[in-house]
């Protein structure tokens, strides 16, 4: 084992109880652990990523303003940091569980930023929370140590009231956990967003408290995307980097979805779906047979249609929230590069599909979701309301204030709490009660899903959405329709300090849907 690895193992051995560390491995590193929360003085990876103002040759004519991420490494894996082909998103940090990461940030953008690492339990001076504002031609550094499970999370911005421009003006990047075994099926992150662009090719953001939504759907950066695959089992790594849009994807053949796992990693248990809902923010990871003729010649994704998740036609777009439209097609050769990103083979795809079928049919349900059952009948420990006044989104009532806790926003350190998230909308008038959907994220935890309850008066738009609903993982980011209750249930384990919580439809973040929650020791 080399230093560098066994440092690793030792600060796995550091990281909360029930966390994988094999014994081997344990009984090699041969000594009491470090602490977890001590920060290395010498981290494993160290990396400079800066936010710049670049222009980029989108389509024929005039090229685009973008802001985007460029990263280089300073020290560890030069491998670590990939380029993603397209012009954003990007680029892609790859990483292993027990890192000790190191982010020298530096803000070439005209504006104040911070980076938030979505989905990554980190200290709270790490978080990029809007308070810790980095100015224009400033820096920050981010220091912590990777403790979530295999997966691919994201970075963005997140200043107050502006992180829907400057994600939608090109800044995300996936935050990748390598799997620690290989799992026999090539890795193909999907990074999906919407984007306008004006005749004159600049990018379009509108404010709208609806959520901004564009005309044309964008895989990787690029628009009407093919990728090139093989016939061979993938693992289709889908982020949802857009602001507001929510997808409902499906293969355009028909074929059943397998997902394997969501935004915290892998499921118990694969899940069979006609189709699988992915709000802003989150993740899922699709198993992708190429070479399964039942996916059919040329296959592709496609947002199928759904109904009930926005109150208004906004009109202003020819791919209204809900509508059907295609995502990204594939073409499957014989000689096509057997791996879309070399640096993220998880050792060589078995070929005829066997380690994945075998995936696939695994069917037991294991203790942990044995056990959440448990928590099913359980009263929520604090509800919150989702609603809308004065021309904002809110919170129990409540708009975001930097530093603002409120009393029912106060957290014990260890607790083992369920939330409610009631979206119950407004009173319009004459036009009754209306709501939006919402995609409640939170920092700092992972969490499950406990329950949920649908309003039955909806309940035929509901049925266009809930066989999609993917409950069954580790969620930061979960939907929640018009009208339902949605119960949430997470251990706020690891740190203090003061995290935000908000709907991850970034218009409706911006305008207000964000607040606070302290965990105090
Ligand atoms: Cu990805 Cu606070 O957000
Ligand atoms: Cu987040
Ligand atoms: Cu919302």
């Amino acid at each position: 084992m080399s230093l560098s690895s066994r440092r690793r193992f030792l600060r796995l051995a550091g990281l909360s109880a029930g966390t994988l560390v094999t014994g081997p491995a344990l009984a090699r590193a041969g000594r009491a652990p470090a602490s977890p929360l001590q920060d290395p003085s010498e981290p494993d990876l160290e990396i400079q990523l800066e936010a710049v103002v670049e222009r980029a040759q989108l389509r024929a004519g005039a090229p685009t303003e973008i802001w985007r991420y460029r990263a280089t490494v300073l020290a560890g894996d030069p491998a670590a940091v990939v380029d993603l082909p397209g012009p954003f998103p990007g680029p892609l940090i790859r990483v292993r569980r027990g890192d000790a990461v190191r982010v020298h940030f530096v803000n070439r953008l005209p504006e104040r930023t911070t980076v938030h690492w979505h989905g990554l339990n980190v200290p709270e001076d790490a978080d990029g929370h809007p308070r810790f504002a980095v100015d224009p031609g400033a820096g920050y550094t981010y220091a912590f140590t990777v403790r979530n499970a295999p997966g691919p999370y994201w970075f963005h911005p997140h200043p107050d009231m502006r992180t829907g421009l400057h994600t939608y003006m090109g800044q995300a990047g996936l935050l990748w956990v390598a799997d620690e075994a290989p799992t026999g099926l090539v890795d193909l992150p999907l990074v999906v967003q919407d984007r306008t662009l004006a005749a004159d090719n600049r990018l379009v953001y509108r404010l709208d408290m609806m959520g901004m939504l564009g005309d044309e759907i964008w895989v990787n950066g690029r628009p009407d995307a093919v990728l090139d695959v093989s016939p061979a089992p993938h693992r289709l790594r889908v982020l949802n980097g857009s602001n507001s849009r929510i997808y409902k994807l499906a293969w355009q053949s028909g074929a059943p979805l397998a997902v394997l796992g969501t935004d915290g990693g892998a499921l118990d248990a694969p899940s069979r779906r006609p189709y699988a809902m992915l709000a802003p923010g989150q993740r899922l990871d699709i198993l992708a047979d190429f070479g399964d003729p039942g996916l059919g010649r040329g296959p592709g994704l496609e947002s199928l249609p759904f109904r009930g998740a926005t109150m208004m036609d906004p009109g202003a777009t020819p791919l209204p929230m809900g509508s059907r439209f295609p995502v990204a097609a594939f073409r499957v050769a014989g000689d096509a590069p057997r791996i879309f990103l070399p640096a993220l083979a998880n050792g060589a795809p078995d070929g005829d599909g066997r380690a994945a079928r075998a995936l696939v049919r695994r069917r037991s349900l294991p203790s942990s979701a044995r056990r959440l059952r448990a928590a099913q009948d359980r009263a929520p420990d604090r509800t919150f309301n989702l609603g809308m006044l004065m021309g904002g989104w809110t919170i129990n009532g409540r708009t975001f204030e930097l530093e603002g806790v409120a009393a029912d926003e106060v957290v014990r350190l260890g607790a083992d709490e369920v939330w409610a998230f009631a979206n119950q909308g407004a009173g319009m008038g004459g036009m009754g009660r209306m709501a939006m959907a919402h995609a409640m994220h939170l920092h700092l935890v992972q969490f499950r899903v406990v329950g949920r309850d649908p309003d039955p008066r909806f309940a035929a738009d509901y049925a266009t959405v809930r066989e999609g609903l993917v409950d069954d993982g580790w969620l930061d980011t979960v939907l929640v329709m018009p009208f339902e209750q949605v119960r949430i249930r997470a251990t706020f384990g690891d740190f203090a300090g003061l995290y935000l919580y908000h709907c991850h439809m970034l218009e409706h973040e911006d305008m207000g849907m964000m607040r606070n929650f302290r965990v105090v020791p």
